[in-house]
């Protein structure tokens, strides 16, 4: 039975009806959407807009249906929404007293409502697993910090650096993402009920009282922005598909690390997958999958953004579109999330070969011109003068560890304290400033990394 078919005198085509149709999807807010509408009978009785004996009789109907699909004893289907489901099933449950729900209420303010239900869960959810994530990134860095590897840049070996330092540079990326989703979720966190479909209700509503049983810190001030706008989706998208585009570069990342040509680290048994015809083969499957969902991610936010684009005020049912990509986008999320941090939990990290690999590329040139910058040489012209030098090394089959100091004299006033400074581990030790990789320096951040975990 549809909830507007008085209006109709034939019925919809089958086509159309299905074309509407959004109970395949939106299904999956039934919890939500009950949950709402035990707050909105809550109040109506309480307001005196029906009888408080009514409202018992529908809430504790709404508490059995909820249960018996929890329970698997009643399948959703043949209705138009969810919303038009539950109320059909109270309605054939309890009878006439059931149509009295829906008082001062619309599906445009209901359907607000559940979403931001949903979404308000979802971003606890997609919250904890990026702290997880961090967690994980802090105690790996935690052992790693005197684990010494190039750091690039362009992909070249720039100076030496930690694998923790590179490792927390994510856990900032990520703690960025956890506090995009906590200022989404904050947006989201507004009560819509009493809104109606664009004009709100001249019933006596409390409002207040539904956001307080439903537990949100405030009500939507507008009723037409209320029922017409999805931004609050569109921030949880926006967060997603930031979230995602950090796993997907670190997915990238491991990828590389895990070739022949790197072995930084070698992803295990558990985590890899395997070639049908090549023996040999042990593949980083998941990082490329996540580094290809998040594809699916940006496609929701682009998605959203298009629908909301030219839609006039106030409900639209280009809204309905919401849905089906939020759901895949916090599907993949989860997903993502989850498994990126198993990974990188059973990852073992070659450290004689991040080592080894420090010693290639020049990556103490640096500070080879910060030596002779600190004897006076102006730093523009110590960084000629080294230039020069690798040149020469480059001719001559040597790096700057294997020059001797007769060869290093023939350059500038270089003494034996270059070899020295030129080791890897010096150049990382005196590297305190907030920010560097100093292992001093890299403690300091982790634990500021785990205190600010706890206020996200
Ligand atoms: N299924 C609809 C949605 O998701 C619910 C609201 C329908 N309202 C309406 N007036 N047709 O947006």
């Amino acid at each position: 039975m549809k909830l507007w078919s008085g209006r109709f005198e034939s019925e919809t085509d089958k086509a159309a009806d299905s074309f509407n149709s959004s109970l395949a999807f939106d299904k999956r807010l039934y919890r939500y959407d009950i949950e709402g509408s035990i707050a909105h009978c809550n109040m109506l009785g309480k307001c005196g807009i029906i009888p408080e004996a009514e409202a018992k009789l529908i809430v504790d109907a709404l508490e059995i249906i909820r249960k018996d699909i929890d329970d698997g004893k009643l399948e959703i289907k043949d209705a138009e929404d969810i919303h038009s489901f539950v109320e059909n099933e109270l309605v054939s449950r309890i009878g006439a007293v059931g149509k009295k729900l829906h008082t001062g209420r619309s599906r445009n303010d209901q359907v607000c409502l559940d979403t931001r239900l949903y979404l308000r869960d979802a971003s606890k959810d997609i919250i904890s697993l990026i702290k997880a994530l961090i967690l994980r990134l802090t105690d790996i860095s935690e052992r790693n910090t005197e684990t010494v590897m190039p750091a690039f840049t362009h992909l070249q070996k720039a100076q030496p650096t930690t694998l923790a330092h590179h490792f927390m540079a994510y856990a900032e990326m990520f703690s960025r993402d956890a506090e995009r989703f906590a200022q989404a979720k904050n947006r989201i966190d507004v009560m819509p009920l009493g809104s109606g479909a664009c004009t709100s209700t001249a019933y006596p509503i409390d409002r207040k009282a539904v956001a307080d049983y439903l537990g949100f810190h405030a009500v939507t001030a507008n009723s037409m922005d209320a029922v017409g706008d999805r931004d609050f989706v569109i921030d949880f998208l926006s967060a997603g598909a930031i979230t995602m585009m950090h796993l997907s570069r670190f997915s990238e990342e491991i990828i590389i690390w895990s070739s022949d040509e790197y072995k930084y680290v070698e992803l295990s048994d558990k985590f890899s997958t395997g070639s049908s015809i090549m023996p040999q083969k042990k593949n980083p499957d998941m990082n490329e999958l996540l580094r290809g969902k998040t594809g699916r991610v940006y496609g929701a936010l682009m998605n959203m953004l298009t629908v909301m684009k030219g839609i006039p005020l106030a409900y639209d049912k280009d809204m309905q579109e919401d849905k089906e990509c939020v759901f895949d986008a916090y599907d993949t999320l989860k997903a993502c999330l989850g498994i990126f941090t198993a990974l990188l939990g059973d990852m073992t990290i070659n450290k004689d070969k991040l080592r080894k690999s420090t010693d290639g590329g020049f990556t103490s040139a640096t500070e080879c011109a910060d030596w002779l910058a600190a004897k006076g040489v102006p730093f523009r012209d110590a960084h000629s003068v080294i230039g020069q030098l690798v040149v020469y090394c480059i001719k001559n089959g040597k790096t700057l560890q294997t020059l001797s100091l007769d060869e290093y004299k023939k350059f500038g006033p270089f003494d034996e304290s270059i070899f020295d400074a030129i080791k890897p581990e010096n150049a990382i030790a005196r590297r305190t400033a907030t920010g560097g990789p100093s292992p001093s320096a890299i403690k300091a951040e982790i634990s500021a990394m785990r205190k600010k975990l706890d206020t996200v």
